[in-house]
């Protein structure tokens, strides 16, 4: 048994938690968009071929926003393709994924899926292929109310009303040799300023991401972010971090150092865009957007990325996900949170079949893969502001990260209702955590709502179409609240949500 100690206090808050920070991902590339979200056969696809049992989980997924199309394909793709008539949009070769692209879903599909499910739409604009003069035309087509030649187009295409998306990306991993139309720091700096300012022109109430290093890994790290925004800080909102968690040593504990790797990755960019800052005497301040992370390593093989013989919809970057993913997803969403003052989005990637929380046959049923609980209690219970957590936790050494406390905790408070959220992992494999909680100053009088633990002995069960609950949550009975005081048992390996509410606050 080990010992641990969280203490908040009402007042010291790190930032009230942007909701967009529980965002997904819907790229054209595997079976993410077709047999994923849209299969206008499947027996349970509503009239405009999205499938409801997809729906249905997503719902409880509880994405906020999804950016939109890609990622890779972005790099490549013609936004005019996928709209108006289906049966006049062109066949194209996808580049990024070597696939055949229908275009039988596009802006306005994509755009109504995400009205339904009362999710916002991220869309990206291609500055791989195309620039600043397709972006400013695609804003035109979305937002513009109408009376011009692109948005009375929109409306024949049957949307009346402007889609108003509030968030764009400035293209998709411009610095990585891999991404069509790659560019140096300094040309993308600047083709990303005079995009931004055409976009802006076009609508001034949008928000834009400049596109970051595609990971914490690359050669030009750091170096890249502060060239870029050398040329186009003025213009835009936010520099975009992406992160795919890797088992390199299959080792679970050192799996976890992951978690610390990302919260230094956070710092780190904050601390370029801020020298930025400097440099330029301004005030303003870049926020982080995490717009692509997730565990990503048993399917990333070329057989994975790859299909021959330019194939519609192939299975590709299909990965299984596990327990440890679970936990590491987990550790990943508490710090987002613990960095709320910094980080306002953030998209797991992606949401269906492609590095997904949700799997589908095609015709066939649709589950929860492990990494689905985390981000769903995190997105249901994750309200109000973020509180400091302040730690006592033995740790351990990893080769990933020098020093990890087994004890990973964010605590979430909302005063409009009074309900206090703690998410903790239990990093430590082997034994149980006494975890001593104290609430200072948030209300003595407190019920214990929900405990809920995610667990499983065997760090490599999966959740499959035959077994889908094998890693499922479970009721965590050893936990009690007495005062401002909570005291909880915590499984080894386990994620942990537990909700509480204060009678009154003081
Ligand atoms: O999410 C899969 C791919 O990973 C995305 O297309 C790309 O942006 C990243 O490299």
């Amino acid at each position: 048994m080990i010992a641990s100690r969280l203490v908040v206090d009402r007042d010291f808050v790190v930032a009230d938690l942007d909701r967009r920070v529980f965002g997904t991902f819907v790229e054209h590339m595997g079976r993410c968009v077709y047999t994923g979200i849209y299969e206008p056969n499947h027996p349970d696809a509503d009239s405009r071929g999205y499938r409801k049992d997809v729906m249905e989980l997503t719902r409880e997924l509880g994405p906020t926003i999804v950016r939109y199309p890609g990622g890779n394909f972005l790099s490549g793709y013609n936004w005019e393709d996928g709209v108006g008539p289906k049966e006049q949009r062109p066949k194209r070769l996808d580049l990024a994924w070597y696939s055949v692209e229908t275009n039988q879903f596009g802006t306005n599909e994509f755009i109504e899926w995400c009205r339904a499910l009362d999710i916002e739409p991220m869309y990206g604009v291609n500055l791989g292929t195309r620039g600043p003069d397709e972006a400013r035309h695609f804003v035109e087509y979305c937002n513009h109310p109408g009376g011009t030649a692109l948005s009375d187009l929109r409306r024949e295409h049957g949307h009346e009303k402007p889609h108003d998306i509030k968030f764009w990306c400035l293209g998709n991993e411009m610095d990585g040799p891999w991404q069509i139309g790659r560019k140096t720091a300094d040309e993308y700096g600047r083709i990303a300023l005079e995009t931004a300012k055409l976009m802006r022109s076009v609508d001034p109430t949008i928000q834009l991401a400049a596109c970051g290093s595609s990971t914490h890994e690359m050669a030009t790290y750091g170096a890249w972010e502060d060239r870029v925004l050398e040329h186009c800080f003025e213009q835009v909102d936010f520099i975009s971090l992406h992160t795919y968690f890797e088992n390199r040593r299959d080792s679970t504990a050192e799996f976890f150092g992951n978690i610390e790797v990302m919260d230094l990755f956070i710092k780190e960019i904050v601390a370029v865009a801020d020298s930025v800052a400097a440099r330029k005497h301004s005030s303003k301040r870049i926020m982080l957007s995490f717009d692509e992370w997730n565990v990503w390593y048993k399917a990333r093989s070329i057989n994975d990325l790859r299909k021959p013989g330019w194939p519609t919809a192939p299975r590709l970057i299909e990965e299984v996900y596990n327990t440890e993913d679970a936990l590491v997803v987990g550790g990943a969403l508490i710090t987002m949170m613990n960095n709320a003052d910094r980080v306002k989005t953030a998209c797991l990637a992606q949401l269906v079949n492609v590095i997904g929380p949700i799997m589908t046959e095609p015709g066939g049923a649709a589950w929860r893969q492990t990494i689905f609980y985390p981000f769903s209690q995190a997105s249901k219970f994750g309200h109000g502001r973020v509180l400091k957590s302040v730690i006592e936790s033995p740790t351990y050494e990893a080769e990933t990260f020098p020093e990890i406390a087994y004890l990973c905790a964010a605590v979430v408070d909302d005063p409009a209702t009074g309900i206090t959220t703690i998410f903790a992992l239990n990093r430590h494999l082997t034994d149980e955590m006494d975890l001593n909680i104290e609430l200072r100053g948030l209300g003595t009088e407190r019920t214990l709502d929900q405990a809920l633990e995610l667990h499983h002995t065997n760090m490599k069960a999966v959740n499959t179409r035959e077994a889908p609950l094998t890693v499922a949550p479970a009721v965590n009975s050893r936990v009690s609240v007495e005062g401002e005081k909570i005291t909880a048992r915590l499984k080894p390996g386990s994620w942990n949500v537990i909700v509480t509410t204060a009678r009154e606050r003081g």
